[in-house]
């Protein structure tokens, strides 16, 4: 069977900031915020101060994080530098990380980037090392990571957290902001989220994790076409990232091209049978996107799973890949995103398995893969419960993420036109066409990979 090629990426999405100015000035403020309570030996927050305990009671650990900051080099010369220099130094900007919510960013042009997932950015550059990728696969260091990451995640949703939902230069509603949040097809924010108080600078959200996880409005994601029973709905509002048939059980992850091994998506569930030679589709949210999940056709519940897995782990490349538009090749940011196929294997998700009531299509399986700061998968649905399509299934609170549906081998998923590669697609949208599969199933060839080179 053939390789899949490799899925060219042409945009990080609000992930990094892409600007290196701005990238860089946001690890400088935190360097500068630091300095003072670092050379006091200041205590840390009780969150950074619980997981430094941890990481510190394990010397393969306190290893690790040496070999990382001896690791990091730079593979590109014009990329950003790491200029975080030790552990410590890393804890400290961790304190101010935590106590405060994401904020926006400006350049010299005040053209605006999000920073939506700040922790990210302090853990980039490390992850793309091999000794990043051993720590940060590791159950010790993501069981201390979610402590912290829940703390985080649970001053977020407190009043104080509302502090960047102003329309100042670091606020989510100045007119920079506001053209990111409505950029691509997304619409305008008033006319398509659910705002509390349509009039107030803040809209009405009381907390950051409130404006994150808002709802959209019924008129301005409809579900198209809901009568007919063979289309396939968009689960999320996303990104396409890449398609792939005829998907096999088990798969070699090191591989370049990521290709999906249903049994490991799964969790080594005996589920993952029926989806063998069966077909994935995966896209990716940004942290400007909406981030409640729908369900993709008229069904039931079958079962509902949360994982615990990994949030900065991912497969440390050369760096961008020549024909990447936004950043240069060699430049090591964003390894994250250039991982993502494999993170379907290793990430914290939620997986909810719905059996369909058109029999062509049978059992879907939807992955919602939390990416970084996204601690919390939050799954609304139970086991039994009849969804019809277009039903909320749960949401991600805070960060990143990205996700999966698979389909078994017997339904033939022809996708719509615009379902290419880089493409933002609506949720509740039309992605695919559901029909029986008319070709031996087995045996037949690989892949499929959209926008390959
Ligand atoms: C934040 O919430 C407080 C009330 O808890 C309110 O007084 C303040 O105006 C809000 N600020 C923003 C920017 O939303
Ligand atoms: C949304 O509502 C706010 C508050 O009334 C208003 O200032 C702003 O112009 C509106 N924005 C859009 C894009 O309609």
């Amino acid at each position: 069977m053939s390789q899949p090629e490799k899925t060219t990426l042409t945009g990080y999405g609000g992930w990094i900031p892409v600007n290196v100015a701005i990238y860089e000035s946001f690890i400088q403020d935190l360097i500068q915020l630091s300095t003072t309570p670092r050379e006091a030996h200041a205590d840390h927050t009780a969150p950074v101060a619980k997981f430094e305990v941890v990481i510190k009671a394990d010397p393969e650990m306190v290893d690790l994080w040496d070999q990382i900051f001896l690791q990091d080099l730079p593979k590109n010369k014009d990329s950003p530098k790491n200029k975080i220099v030790c552990f410590d130094q890393l804890l400290y900007m961790m304190d101010d990380v935590i106590v405060a919510p994401p904020r926006f960013y400006l350049d010299e042009e005040d053209k605006g980037e999000p920073i939506g997932v700040p922790l990210y950015l302090l853990f980039d550059l490390f992850s793309n090392t091999a000794a990043g990728h051993d720590l940060f696969r590791k159950q010790a260091f993501n069981a201390a990571m979610k402590d912290l990451l829940d703390a985080w995640g649970t001053y977020l949703m407190t009043p104080d957290s509302n502090k960047t939902l102003t329309d100042a230069d670091d606020g989510w509603f100045s007119s920079a902001a506001i053209a990111v949040l409505e950029d691509k097809d997304r619409g305008k924010f008033n006319a398509t989220y659910v705002c509390p108080d349509p009039d107030a600078v803040n809209r009405g959200f009381t907390s950051w994790d409130e404006f994150f996880t808002r709802k959209v409005q019924a008129e301005a994601r409809p579900v198209d076409v809901p009568e007919d029973k063979t289309l396939i709905h968009n689960a999320c509002e996303s990104t396409v990232y890449r398609t792939q048939t005829g998907v096999k059980e088990h798969d070699q992850f090191w591989l370049k091209g990521q290709p999906y091994s249903v049994y490991d998506m799964l969790n080594r569930d005996s589920m993952a049978k029926i989806f063998i030679g069966g077909t994935v589709y995966q896209a990716f949210l940004s942290p400007q996107d909406y981030h409640r999940w729908h369900s993709p056709v008229d069904g039931t519940i079958i079962r509902t799973q949360v994982i615990p897995g990994t949030y900065y782990a991912v497969l440390p490349d050369a760096g961008a890949e020549v024909g990447d538009p936004d950043l240069k090749p060699g430049d090591p940011r964003g390894a994250m995103i250039r991982s993502q196929a494999w993170l379907t294997l290793s990430a914290t998700r939620a997986i909810i398995y719905i059996l369909a009531d058109n029999p062509v299509i049978g059992l879907v399986a939807f992955i919602g893969v939390g990416m970084v700061e996204v601690s919390t998968c939050a799954v609304s649905v139970k086991s039994k419960q009849r969804v019809s399509v277009g039903d909320e299934l749960g949401m991600f609170h805070f960060g990143g993420s990205s996700h999966a549906l698979i389909f078994g081998p017997q339904v033939r998923v022809t996708f719509a036109d615009n379902i290419k590669v880089n493409q933002h697609v609506k949720v509740k949208s039309i992605i695919a066409q559901a029909s029986l599969q008319v070709r031996p199933v087995f045996g037949s060839s690989g892949y499929l990979v959209l926008g390959g080179s």
